[in-house]
């Protein structure tokens, strides 16, 4: 295993991905973390990762020197070699000209962390401190006309340090750098592979949770069903799942959750479907606000799952399917907020239990599909398209009544059927129907109609954060138009969305 030590830069999570991709195992740990936890933990080696900071701020975050000392191997990246090379008594300064972006390297094959790597080759920098002079008994193994070490190294201490990022993807031989520290410094065999992940976390949570109960909101999106599958294999019965229908769900998905996770499913556990479609309704009955919507939809879920865990009574352990990206979006907490994603932190106050689990904390969402494949769960489950927590609440415009969501369940029904049998579905970001509460006036069978309009939405997006709207053939659109309106009673229009995030959303509300 490989120990990421964090010392606050962005990509600390993806080091831990690039080195799980060679095969090897890797866990991010805050820089806090004890000497005698790392021993105990006894990893083949540790990265330091970048940071914000300089190595001479008085709030800095530091390591104590013994760490140099226990004969693991270390590399330092771009914070985190400076921090090397100040606390061994090199000299780190503001760099004359800092360095941003794509930038050519001259590098050393005869070092072990580059070997096989081109002697020019194209790295990832990001500083305005440099390291000016490396510390006595370091060689430097790369530069460039302005970064006198942009890589150093210490090979009978085991240690290494690059100015550059060699995670991100425009670090063109990165990824063979990172295989070089943990396969040629370190000696890790390589043999770590996504069903290790799963036997270890089933062993780990078998052994945290011993006897304990534990409790699972399970909403049938892909990270709370492979987190529950986990904690199923791990416990089977001791764990009860609670599903919350709350009748904005897309059509039948209520019904598919319980297939899978139900009694006549294939997996051990308790599983209580609550059906709380006309509780939701009545609560948001006359509201129109998006947030005050996703407020009420957010705290009645909590109040639902509050209920239902008082009935099962005291339990040790809930389980959160929260991922990597939960994590930081959450963490950040400085953005505005745009919408309060509600199952994002959102936890109930009034659950009895003593400890939180939360399996996939540190894993991107391709790797929750990877092990939910390893795990057996249904492939239409595991590549299910991201579906917000508020559900149909959010897609229907204004008022949410039972009358439009039946609307706007069978609009997006014909619009998935669609899309898979055009064999487009993987190549979406994310696409749905949505009601747009505009009433207009049509003509159908000689007869006036006044009646809704739906919009379609699809998008390309790779994080969600920005996204492009998708070029769906004309066809293809034409095709669930004539299907929405012939089939779906109080829809006289179907448009299409064009708009960009941003300025658009990818959700209308
Ligand atoms: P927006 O609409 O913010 O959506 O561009 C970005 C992504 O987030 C999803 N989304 C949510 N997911 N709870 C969630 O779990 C929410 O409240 C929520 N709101 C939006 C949205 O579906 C898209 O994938």
């Amino acid at each position: 295993m490989i120990i990421v030590l964090d010392f606050g830069g962005q990509y600390n999570q993806l080091i831990a991905r690039r080195v799980r991709e060679c095969n090897v195992y890797a866990e991010v740990h805050p820089y806090t973390l004890s000497l005698d936890k790392i021993k105990e933990m006894n990893p083949k080696g540790i990265i330091f990762t970048g940071g914000p900071n300089s190595v001479y701020g008085e709030e800095s975050p530091r390591y104590q020197k013994e760490i140099f000392d226990l004969g693991i191997p270390i590399l330092g990246i771009c914070y985190g070699s400076q921090l090397m090379a100040y606390m061994l008594g090199g000299t780190v300064e503001t760099a004359p000209v800092s360095e941003y972006g794509r930038t050519e390297v001259d590098v050393d094959n005869s070092s072990a962390i580059f070997q096989g790597v081109k002697p020019q080759t194209i790295c990832w920098m990001s500083h305005t401190d440099y390291i000016s002079k490396a510390p006595e008994g370091f060689k430097i193994v790369a530069k460039t006309p302005v970064c006198p070490v942009a890589a150093m190294e210490c090979p009978e201490r085991k240690l290494y340090a690059t100015q550059f990022h060699p995670e991100v993807m425009h670090t063109e031989e990165g990824q063979k750098m990172l295989s070089n520290f943990v396969y040629n410094v370190c000696g890790c065999s390589g043999d770590w592979k996504m069903d290790s992940f799963v036997e270890t976390t089933i062993r780990e949570i078998r052994e945290k949770v011993g006897d304990g109960k534990v409790l699972c909101a399970l909403s049938g999106g892909v990270d709370s069903s492979v987190a529950a599958v986990l904690l199923s294999k791990a416990v089977g019965k001791q764990l009860t799942c609670v599903f919350v229908d709350h009748g904005l769900l897309r059509k039948n998905e209520g019904d598919e959750v319980e297939a899978v996770f139900g009694p006549d499913g294939p997996y051990e556990l308790n599983f209580i479907r609550v059906n709380a479609q006309e509780r939701y309704y009545k609560k948001l009955a006359g509201v129109t606000e998006p947030e005050a919507k996703r407020k009420i939809i957010g705290e009645e879920f909590i109040r639902v799952f509050e209920e239902e865990a008082k009935k099962i009574g005291a339990v040790d352990f809930l389980v959160q399917g929260t991922i990597y990206p939960d994590v930081i979006e959450s963490g950040l907490g400085k953005s505005a907020v745009i919408k309060s994603h509600h199952n994002v932190g959102g936890l109930p106050d009034h659950v009895d239990f003593k400890e939180i689990i939360e399996p996939l904390r540190l894993l991107f969402k391709d790797e929750v599909r990877k092990a939910g494949l390893e795990l057996g769960i249904p492939e239409y489950l595991v590549y299910r398209q991201p579906f917000p927590g508020p559900g149909l609440g959010i897609r229907i415009i204004g008022e949410v009544t039972a009358d439009k969501v039946r609307i706007v369940q069978d609009a997006d029904y014909i619009y998935r059927e669609e899309i898979a049998k055009a064999g487009l579905a993987k190549n979406l970001g994310q696409y749905f129907a949505a009601l747009t509460n505009m009433r207009s006036v049509g003509v159908m069978g000689d007869e006036r109609t006044y009646d809704y309009a739906i919009a379609l939405r699809a998008v390309n997006t790779s994080d969600f954060m920005t996204a492009d709207c998708s070029e769906i053939p004309f066809e293809v659109l034409q095709k669930v138009m004539t299907r929405i309106i012939n089939e779906v009673k109080g829809v006289n229009r179907v448009m299409y969305d064009l708009t960009s995030k941003p300025p658009g959303t990818i959700e209308f509300e």
